[in-house]
């Protein structure tokens, strides 16, 4: 194999395709199969969602979990059935995927963006703390990658300010935090199943709550705002038809079989790999935490240090894809440099808050560090494959590594 780097010419260390995503079989087109020629396509007509229900939340160790059509509008409905009232505050890392902030201007609330922390990527609990003001309602730590968020601490803060906690677990399907799930911690925890989560159906989302209020709020929201022993066109509360449909409950129910053999593998894999990109000056993988029981690695996050790599985060990215490893930098900017943000472009919501909500003027260091000159990603699905895969990678870093003073060569 030449040892030159791919990008200049040299023969790639990876040639072979990683693992795909969706990983699916027979299982699924029975379930499949059987919801169709049932003829009952609908949630309130069939019994594949209601399964599904049943079964992830016993695996939260809830007693309830609602099936919603996506993971944005599961976290809005948590947001409304937690009466989070508008215009108050809510705080969200702005590190994440935008339906995070954008569900709570859905919600009619004002979303605040509190930092992360440097190593874990992770909600910053003093940052959290610092954010809080008499309009603050709520907290939505993201389990970023799927390595859970501070639990405890938030939980801490939550409880001396009267907060609720909604957990966007987005990433975190099966991953553990101190043996609990991710999603099972604050009053409510909300998943997304599209198509590149962990447990995926093409579309779809749910909440999870222990509360029997809440999930009785949920329901209804979900449902247009009908209630338990209600009439059909009865409704009490703003809501519209979110229901998830019996085909993702299908699929949903297929690919849960699968999930807890397939998150051990993400978990080894990524240790595995943590433990070797670590040896390469400049690079951090996402630290991780002693209460991380369980990691989800819906994504491998890291940041890669140029000034101690000794080149930057670009060339190095550009050269790994050379080399056949399917890495991205990730989130390019904060969200609260998103136009969106910026210009409060916010359509219906939030028209009296005024002045007073300037996104222009946030400053989240860590966060802004990372998207702008550290950050790296690689996606779950590499994860499902064998430690000689992990090899792969690190092999490819290490050639990165040892070549860089040829990057310079590089064309960006
Ligand atoms: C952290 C996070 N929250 C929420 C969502 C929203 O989920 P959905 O795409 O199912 O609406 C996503 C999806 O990418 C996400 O990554």
């Amino acid at each position: 194999m030449s040892n030159k780097l791919a990008i200049l010419g040299g023969s790639a260390v990876r040639t072979k395709p990683f693992c795909g995503w969706p990983v699916f079989g027979e299982a699924e087109e029975r379930r499949l199969m059987g919801a169709l020629r049932s003829g009952k396509w609908g949630k309130l007509d069939g019994d594949e969602v209601a399964e599904f229900e049943r079964r992830f939340a016993a695996m939260h160790g809830c007693k309830h979990a609602i099936g919603v059509v996506n993971g944005t509008v599961s976290l809005r409905i948590a947001l409304m059935a937690a009466g989070i009232p508008a215009g108050s505050e809510v705080i969200v890392p702005p590190y994440t995927f935008l339906a995070t902030a954008t569900a709570v201007v859905e919600a009619n609330a004002v979303p605040v963006f509190a930092d992360i922390d440097l190593e874990t990527f992770n909600l910053s609990p003093a940052a959290v703390e610092a954010a809080i003001t008499p309009k603050t309602r709520a907290i939505m730590p993201v389990h970023m990658g799927g390595q859970p968020a501070e639990m405890d601490a938030l939980m801490v803060i939550a409880r001396q300010h009267n907060l609720v906690i909604i957990e966007d677990a987005a990433h975190a399907h099966a991953a553990l935090y101190r043996q609990r799930p991710a999603g099972s911690i604050g009053q409510l925890g909300s998943f997304s199943f599209q198509s590149s989560k962990n447990l995926t159906c093409g579309e779809g989302g749910i909440v999870t709550t222990n509360d029997d209020r809440l999930a009785e709020a949920c329901r209804s929201i979900h449902n247009c705002g009908r209630i338990t022993g209600g009439l059909w066109y009865e409704h009490h509360v703003m809501s519209a038809n979110y229901r998830l449909g019996e085909f993702q409950g299908a699929v949903l129910n297929a690919q849960l079989d699968r999930l807890e053999e397939q998150t051990n593998t993400r978990d080894r894999n990524g240790q595995h790999l943590a433990a070797r990109l670590s040896k390469i000056p400049g690079l951090h993988p996402q630290r991780r935490t002693a209460e991380t029981t369980r990691h989800s690695y819906h994504l491998f996050l890291l940041r890669i240090d140029a000034q101690v790599f000794g080149t930057p985060r670009t060339a190095v990215l550009r050269a790994l894809q050379a080399e056949g490893i399917p890495i991205c930098g990730g989130y390019a900017v904060p969200l609260y440099r998103q136009p969106l943000f910026r210009n409060k472009a916010f359509g219906p919501y939030l028209s009296n808050t005024g002045p007073a909500l300037d996104y222009t003027a946030v400053r989240c260091p860590n966060c802004e560090t990372i998207c702008a000159e550290q950050g790296a990603w690689l996606e779950q699905s590499l994860f499902l494959g064998t430690s000689a895969d992990m090899d792969d990678i690190a092999q490819a870093f290490e050639k990165v590594y040892e070549h860089r003073n040829a990057l310079g060569k590089v064309q960006l």
